[in-house]
């Protein structure tokens, strides 16, 4: 049985955050709500509780996990040494949305990490998911709350759907303010580069430590990627989704003809368009994943889009691809992997 509580973020109930560090104390495992999107927790210091994430989400053991602390201490127990470029990183940008890559220490055994010798750390900026690991006094093992291969959860419903009686609580916690995960950074090597690009742009992070490049097999699919989860199938709904880019006109005039045709094979179509075009659509059933000029919109509302796929049951999902910047590259890194590569190149502009 899965407890379910409701935790109010404005205000914290310290009691019922002490009955859910109990659960993680016992290598149990607690839901948790963080600032990009829920998160599977376990005592990362257990093989027990760690085998119990594997187990829930049904996840490939190649593929480590997140490991979040609430403070500096509990990184020390578990890394080797802090590079100066990732205490550059730490101060910038933690507590919040950027996972580091470190040389783990023995503690950290290789059921997270996938047999590497590297563990990804993070420290969230949630309150509840802060006040969580405080009460545990242990470092927290976190995939995303999703079965693997789904869309990450980015509410409560999402989680209870995915995994209601996998685990032994969830806590709700209300929406999650980024609704796109962590952005993952390898700051171990000569020139550091974003694993995962996430909540956190390049951009922003070349501000900080000037140079800092993609990991090529984001670009190259013939490379093989350095983040193990990267190669997987992931996102993707039930339906199948096509992704069109190019020249947002040519876009909207594919996105009518495929709709027609679809439709006409009897298929239910739904559309993910931007708020710009929406109006330019004719048929199927379509959906505002927010303005162009507005990625952090679109970033919040896109994993629950690609889950309302489902929930309507629908065939087929063309979606509109944006500008391949800023937060646009993690948005397009999401729908490039749902898509599981049935992109459609409209136009000159790619
Ligand atoms: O925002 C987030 O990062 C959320 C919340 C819950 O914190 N967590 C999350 O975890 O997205 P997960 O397990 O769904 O994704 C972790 C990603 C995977 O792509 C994994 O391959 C990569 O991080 N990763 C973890 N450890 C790694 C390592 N040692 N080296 C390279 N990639 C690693
Ligand atoms: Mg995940």
């Amino acid at each position: 049985m899965t407890k379910i509580i409701k935790i109010d973020k404005e205000n914290i109930d310290e009691a019922l955050i002490i009955e859910m560090s109990h659960i993680i104390k016992n290598n149990g495992t607690v839901v948790f709500p963080t600032e990009t999107v829920y998160g599977l927790g376990a005592n990362a210091l257990s093989d027990v509780a760690v085998a119990k994430i594997f187990a829930a989400k049904g996840r490939p053991s190649d593929n480590p996990l997140i490991v979040h602390v609430s403070n500096i201490e509990q990184l020390d127990k578990i890394v080797e040494i802090i590079p100066v470029k990732a205490k550059i990183l730490m101060d910038k940008f933690w507590p919040g949305p950027l996972t580091l890559l470190f040389k783990k220490k023995a503690i950290i055994s290789d059921l997270i990490t996938g047999g590497l010798d590297t563990v990804a750390v993070r420290m969230p900026s949630s309150r509840i998911a802060l006040k969580l690991i405080e009460a545990c006094d242990l470092p927290l093992a976190g995939p995303s709350a999703n079965i693997s291969g789904k869309p990450s959860p980015t509410t409560a419903e999402h989680v209870i759907k995915d995994l209601d009686g996998r685990v032994d609580a969830i806590i709700d916690g209300g929406d999650c303010e980024f609704g796109m995960e962590s952005t993952v950074i390898d700051v171990l090597n000569e020139t550091p580069m974003i694993l995962r690009p996430g909540s956190i742009t390049l951009e922003a992070i070349a501000q900080t430590i000037n140079t800092v490049i993609y990991d090529p097999a984001m670009i190259h699919d013939t490379l093989i990627a350095k983040s193990p989860g990267q190669k997987y199938i992931h996102y993707a709904p039930k339906g199948e989704v096509y992704l069109y880019i190019g020249v947002p006109s040519d876009i909207i005039d594919a996105i009518n003809q495929a709709t027609a045709r679809f439709i006409n094979e009897s298929k239910k179509v739904m559309i993910l368009g931007t708020e710009e075009n929406i109006m330019a659509y004719k048929e199927g059933i379509i959906f505002n994943l927010g303005s162009r000029t507005n990625p952090m919109e679109i970033s919040s509302n896109l994993f629950s889009m690609l889950r309302k796929a489902d929930e309507l049951k629908a065939d087929i999902i063309l979606a509109e691809g944006i500008d391949e910047e800023g937060l646009g590259v993690a948005i397009m890194n999401r729908l490039r992997k749902a898509s599981g590569g049935r992109i459609i190149n409209c136009g000159e502009l790619i």
